[in-house]
């Protein structure tokens, strides 16, 4: 059996469910789970039409009783997710402007994407971001009217999108009171749910395992809307424009909504990738990134028969490929990983030269012969497939 992976190797993940918790602005923080709509469990939503789409559950319920955050165009936001080991894109949204953003519901139109990560450099971005301790940042648009919006991040694991309603969605919503120098809207904006389709072909990828190219993927919800509306044609700035000067004055509390406005760069729009690049410069934690105690129950996706994560677990597990093969696969970080195609190759390929599997890298499980002792960390068993160094 010879399958040509690219990318995709076929091991299980460093945990099954995450939730956005936290999200800094200019490196400012209102607080852990401040300014953040937060659902009630950290399991996905499958059904794309669902109104569950736009704030996840529970999250379009007004008024929200959540903190608005303050913030300006070109702002750098970084936002913190639970470490996930499923593979797929990171995406922003923004929602409004509107009057009060604690009374928006979210639920249908009025969306505008202003970032995305897909895969790049060999890497989805739910790895980019496990390497960074569950951060990723990105700039808010340039050309922004004022007024309250609300931000949804929006997490898509794609192991499971090899069936209809498979893939699942994760995310969360903050509420922003941005100050911006735009007159007109952003465009194009979409509506969730609304917009995404179960069967389209960034959601359901039947050869996900089986031959899928991740270089071509793109992630739902069209492109990176473009703001002013002034027909200046500024982009939605990924600019590292951020000024990092102005960016002190912007107090993430309401009461401080009215910092002043950040000096807009002029430089040239910036390419999505741009964001990859910053990712990829920022510092990396240099502390092992930590994984709250729900996310370690629900590794075992069938050990915790408490938790209603389990119709997920099973639906992760009843469609994996004939092969029984776990169904969850992340991509490797070394340059073997375009090449694996096998999980054995995979798992060699997070050996370090000591002999010692590194930080995440499979240390047990069934059929596997590779070496078991850990380099940091501890190996730990995630499923009859699988065992992890973590
Ligand atoms: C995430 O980014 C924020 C803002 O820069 C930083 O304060 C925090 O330490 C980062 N968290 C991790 C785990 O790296």
């Amino acid at each position: 059996m010879f399958q040509k992976l690219l990318g995709l190797s076929l091991v299980a993940a460093v945990s099954a469910h995450q939730n956005f918790h936290q999200f800094w602005v200019n490196d400012v923080s209102a607080g852990y789970q401040v300014g953040v709509r937060m659902p009630p469990s950290n399991s996905p939503v499958t059904d794309v039409t669902s109104n569950d789409m736009a704030c996840n559950v529970d999250g379009s319920t007004v008024p929200s009783g959540v903190e608005t955050v303050a913030a300006s165009e070109g702002d750098k936001i970084t936002v913190n997710w639970d470490i996930s080991g499923h593979p797929g894109p990171i995406t922003h949204f923004l929602f409004g402007p509107v009057d009060d953003a604690s009374q928006a519901t979210g639920i249908g139109a009025g969306w505008f994407k202003i970032d995305e990560r897909d895969y790049v450099d060999g890497k989805w971005a739910n790895e980019v971001m496990g390497a960074n301790g569950g951060n990723y940042t990105f700039t808010l648009p340039t050309g922004l009217q004022s007024g309250e919006y609300l931000l949804r991040s929006e997490m898509l694991a794609l192991h499971g999108a090899q069936t209809v309603g498979g893939a699942q969605f994760y995310m969360g919503c903050a509420q922003l009171k941005v100050t911006g120098t735009g007159s007109g809207s952003c465009t194009p904006s979409i509506s969730i749910p609304g917009t995404y389709k179960a069967e389209d072909d960034n959601i359901y990828i039947p050869n996900v395992y089986n031959g899928f190219d991740p270089t071509t993927y793109t992630a739902p919800g069209g492109s990176v809307a473009t703001c002013g509306g002034s027909g200046s044609g500024s982009s939605p700035s990924t600019t590292a424009a951020a000024s990092t000067s102005a960016s002190s004055a912007a107090v993430p509390a309401s009461s401080a909504a009215s910092s002043a406005p950040v000096t807009v760069s002029s430089a040239p729009a910036a390419v999505a990738s741009s964001t990859s690049k910053a990712i990829a410069s920022s510092t990396a934690a240099s502390a092992a990134p930590t994984q709250t105690a729900d996310d370690s129950e629900d590794d075992s996706c069938d050990a915790d028969g408490d938790d209603e994560d389990d119709d997920s677990c099973e639906a992760e597990e009843t469609s994996a490929p004939a092969t029984a093969v776990p169904t969850t696969f992340i991509t490797r970080t070394s340059a073997s990983s375009v090449a694996a195609t096998s999980s054995q190759a995979a798992a060699t390929s997070g050996v370090a030269s000591s002999g010692k599997v590194k930080l995440y890298g499979q240390c047990g499980g069934t059929g596997f012969t590779g070496a078991t002792e850990c380099e940091s960390g501890s190996c730990v068993v995630m499923n009859d497939y699988y065992s992890q160094c973590v």
